[in-house]
């Protein structure tokens, strides 16, 4: 097993009901900013929870993060901290709101242009705003990690930021919020928090037996849950254990002390930047092809997980692998994905040089858990996703 440390300090409170304890997880002379979304916490009843349960704080909103957050309108609401001198953020939404409230968080009192925490990936290590969140959708973790990504407009760019001061003091993760969840956010919640352990665990063969067996049991819940709670989204049973999944995929537990990947994801994020296209549908573009490619590398995992998530039955390595890749497409299939670039654009001709000319701008001229998924290995990778 590797080395490693294991730091977290978000206090995640679970469960029906949680919203209320808002009041006791906020100092009580904070003046607080709301950060939300585009609205549907107004019709969904998550707003009035959040309002009745800071009855007697000094509040400020703010609204309109979009899905993908943008630089341009977070620093809105930086400067509204900086000039109401605000001093607690409370992010109520998914992904994009949480990200883009660590973003915020970190930039008040950065001592610099904040573009820099995106350009020069300048980690966060202290002097942000503190925050919690209150979880809506299930996906990306945001709610118990210290990282976020943000686009750009100007330069149509989406980059990753963290660092150990943008952990949420605090998340509550109601599963009642997944009940006014769209079919469409749900299957994106499952694919993304799948393939979030596949970059964690599709890698090669390590000592870390604890780790694969924790990642390959999230993997069996989301295909248990996954398909059902798309149909049933107020069935609690199933919405609890969706939600707890998908923080399990990426508070940071299953990464310790094995290899990792995220290669998907940084291509993936080109094709969100690009055609606007959801994160969770650009991994279910690029995931499968990307495992293909780097076939030689990944087959023994490949079988692995062919054989302990999907009883695939005993073969050859090679057999068993492929396999496992073909299950995997399936499972996107049954989950409302769409696999190939062409789908969600006609535009599609160009993508591979320009995610290539990106990468080679920023230097990502090897990445991979061998660091051998080179510039020509991303080309390959992509044009196969066409
Ligand atoms: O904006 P509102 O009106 O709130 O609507 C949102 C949005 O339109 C809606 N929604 C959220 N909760 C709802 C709801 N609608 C009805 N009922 C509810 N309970 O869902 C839409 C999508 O929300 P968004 O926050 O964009 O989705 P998600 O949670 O999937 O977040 C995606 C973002 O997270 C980043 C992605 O790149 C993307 O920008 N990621 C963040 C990661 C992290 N911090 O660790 C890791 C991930 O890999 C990912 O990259
Ligand atoms: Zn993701």
């Amino acid at each position: 097993m590797l080395n490693f440390e294991l730091y977290n300090p978000t206090n995640l409170v679970f469960g029906k009901g949680q919203i209320a304890k808002i009041s006791s997880l906020i100092p009580k002379d904070a003046k607080v900013l709301i950060t939300f979304g585009g609205g549907s916490i107004f019709k969904n009843g998550v707003y009035d929870q959040v309002r009745h349960a800071l009855h007697g704080f000094d509040v400020t909103e703010f609204g309109g993060i979009e899905p993908n957050p943008r630089y341009e309108t977070l620093m809105k609401a930086v400067e509204i901290i900086r000039e109401k001198k605000l001093d607690f953020i409370l992010a109520v939404g998914g992904g994009s709101v949480i990200d883009g409230t660590k973003f915020i968080a970190a930039a008040v009192n950065f001592d610099g242009n904040p573009m820099d925490i995106l350009h020069k990936r300048i980690r966060v290590e202290n002097n942000a705003i503190p925050f919690g969140t209150v979880l809506t959708l299930p996906a990306t973790a945001s709610e118990m990690n210290s990282g976020g990504v943000i686009t750009i407009n100007e330069t149509q760019e989406k980059l990753s930021f963290g660092g150990p001061a943008v952990f949420p003091q605090f998340s509550i993760c109601d599963p009642q919020t997944v009940s006014s969840l769209p079919k469409r956010q749900i299957q994106n919640g499952i694919v993304d928090a799948f393939t979030h352990v596949f970059e964690q665990y599709l890698t090669y063969p390590h000592d870390a037996l604890l780790q694969d067996r924790i990642s390959e049991g999230i993997l069996q819940t989301l295909i248990e849950v996954g398909p059902k709670v798309v149909e049933n989204p107020t069935d609690y049973k199933l919405a609890s254990n969706f939600m707890w999944s998908c923080t399990m995929a990426l508070n940071g537990l299953i990464q310790k002390g094995v290899p990792t990947d995220w290669a998907t994801h940084m291509i993936g994020h080109e094709l969100t930047a690009l055609f606007e296209i959801d994160h969770a549908r650009t991994l279910a573009i690029i995931g499968p092809n990307l495992y293909r490619v780097m076939f030689e590398t990944k087959k023994e995992k490949l079988a692995q997980y062919g054989k302990r998530v999907w009883n695939v039955a005993d073969g050859n390595i090679d057999e068993m692998a492929n396999q496992a890749i073909e299950k995997t497409v399936e499972f996107f299939h049954t989950m409302g994905m769409q696999t190939k670039l062409s789908e969600y654009t006609p535009d599609f001709k160009n993508t591979a040089d320009f995610v290539v000319k990106r990468f080679e701008e920023r230097g990502w001229k090897a990445m991979g858990e061998k660091q051998n998924i080179t510039l020509e290995k991303v080309k390959e990778i992509v044009e196969m996703s066409y």
